[in-house]
């Protein structure tokens, strides 16, 4: 499908997926594989350029190697990080890793090297817990030092290998930024022919091919993946796509009503609903622990799917909005779950279906694009990230009707406000939850016995880590005046100021 690759060796470093995305957002195609990929797997793909990521943190001795045969392909070398590490050992033993920074750091720029085009002299760079090098390595050329003098980028010109010992992918850093571009553009020598436009109708005729004639079935939870897959398969197959979206009870305001809709009443597709809001409650009775909850949550979900399924007769194909980190997690890394993530929408794993995943290329950001694209509303396609298990999650310990719709409203208050005080798209979630306590207050000279709410609002790129939105303190107070005069049930408004880590995003 794409002309000009790039492979990205993931050596396991926490922001790998990072460079990938600077890399796509370059107009540049990349995968990401495992560091010990095959030589032959690599020759394989024939791409025209390799990096090389950074390299876990901390744990010294384990240190991950490739496949050395890389270093003779004749294809131009970025390694970040650990990477500049593994280059100076592959090419010169006697070279050894020196002192290990984190943060940013002042390098000087020895040589205006391609690499370096357009840097100054002196600049800030992010360096991510990796090591400087004792010395340059044989027919190596030193290219920055740090500012105690240490090796900080090297470089062969002739066989087109680098090292830089900072990270090109972090926010905001254009210094690294700018490697990277000399690396792709420059020295490797790329155009950028990755376009999304392109994508799509090639995964039209894609889809095509893959289901033919045959019907295809989808669960659309009303999240961007499900939803974005499903109109692709839409745009290729029209009316052989049946879409089944099930309301649980557990979804936020409005939320079921906005799937219809869209894809009923605006993409004119084929939508089942199924309302079911009463077997959920009913499975959830009396159940306090989240990953029990989740876990029933998840199954009577798919046990209500193959229901309709059933009801539909034969059908061969199932959609799944699988993404790229989806695939990138169970592929390249191995890093310990902290909760269960389960999808609502997920797949029945024993049911017989063929995937058509035609999203599992494609970073976040990217299927946002095609979801506008596509024509589907520009609100769901820029939702933010909403457990699979909804408000059942939410709601702590036991769930019932009464506390999710009291959340429910609270809930909207506060994504109204953010949305009105147009911070919507600067702020990657904002939501409300409601704890098993109730508190005294006082309304209309009353005594209340009601339950607080706790705004919790969070920035952060991945997920993995999020920090606290620094709302203004006056735009809480009104959140939380609104939110105890209009909602019933609730007498006082938290504000969760604890970053990820130690905490988590959702309470659960
Ligand atoms: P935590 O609470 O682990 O959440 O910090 C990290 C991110 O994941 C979202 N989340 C989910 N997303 N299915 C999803 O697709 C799930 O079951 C699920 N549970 C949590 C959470 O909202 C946050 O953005």
């Amino acid at each position: 499908m794409n002309k000009e690759l790039v492979l990205i060796l993931d050596f396991g470093g926490s922001f790998n997926q990072l460079i990938a995305r600077r890399v796509r957002e370059l107009s540049v195609y990349c995968e990401m594989v495992p560091y010990h990929i095959a030589l032959e797997a690599v020759k394989a793909k024939n791409p025209r350029a390799i990096i090389f990521s950074g390299g876990p943190a901390g744990e010294e001795e384990e240190r991950p190697e490739c496949d050395p045969g890389l270093f003779e392909l004749g294809i131009p070398i970025l390694a970040a990080g650990y990477g500049m590490e593994l280059i100076a050992s592959h090419f010169d033993r006697s070279v050894m890793p020196g002192k290990v920074q984190q943060g940013l750091e002042k390098i000087r720029v020895l040589a205006e090297e391609t690499i370096f085009k357009g840097f100054p002299g002196e600049t800030v760079v992010f360096i991510n817990g990796a090591a400087s090098l004792n010395d340059v390595p044989h027919g190596f050329k030193a290219l920055a030092l740090g500012g105690e003098g240490q090796i900080a980028a090297i470089g062969h010109t002739a066989q087109k290998i680098f090292g830089i010992q900072f990270s090109p992918e972090a926010g905001g850093n254009t210094a690294g930024a700018q490697v990277l571009k000399n690396f792709l553009f420059d020295i490797a020598g790329l155009r950028g022919d990755w376009d999304l436009d392109t994508f799509i109708s090639e995964m039209v005729l894609d889809i095509k091919n893959q289901v033919g004639d045959q019907k295809v079935l989808c669960a659309l939870s009303g999240g961007v993946d499900s939803s974005v897959a499903a109109a692709l398969v839409h745009k290729a197959v029209g009316d052989q796509l049946v879409s089944v979206f099930v309301d649980t009870g557990l979804m936020r305001k409005g939320e079921p009503e906005q799937v219809v809709a869209t894809f009923r009443g605006q993409m004119k597709m084929n939508l089942i609903f199924v309302e079911a809001e009463q077997r959920f409650l009913a499975k959830l009775a009396g159940v306090r622990d989240p990953e029990q909850k989740r876990k029933i949550i998840g199954e009577e979900f798919i046990r209500l799917f193959e229901e309709e399924a059933k009801k539909l007769g034969d059908i061969k194909f199932l959609v799944q909005g699988t993404i790229y980190p989806d695939i990138i997690e169970s592929g390249t890394k191995t890093m310990g779950a902290v909760k269960s993530h389960h999808n609502v929408g997920g797949l029945p794993k024993d049911m017989d279906f063929t995937l058509v995943e035609p999203l599992r290329l494609l970073f976040k950001d990217e299927v946002r694009m095609i979801g506008e694209k596509l024509g589907i509303d520009k609100e769901l396609v820029w939702r933010q990230p909403f457990p699979g298990p909804g408000l059942g999650v939410r709601v702590l310990e036991e769930v019932t009707k009464e506390k999710l719709d009291i959340l429910r409203e609270a809930d909207f208050i506060i994504r109204e406000e953010i949305k009105k005080a147009g911070l919507e798209r600067n702020i990657w979630q904002a939501f409300a939850v409601l704890p098993p306590v109730r508190t005294v207050g006082v309304k209309h000279e009353a005594r209340t016995y009601a339950y607080p709410v706790i705004i919790r609002a969070v920035n952060s790129e991945d997920a993995m880590t999020a920090e606290v939105a620094k709302l203004p303190l006056a735009f809480l107070e009104m959140v939380a005046l609104r939110i105890i005069n209009e909602v019933q049930g609730i007498n006082r408004v938290a504000y969760d100021i604890t970053p990820k880590p130690p905490g988590t995003i959702e309470w659960e």
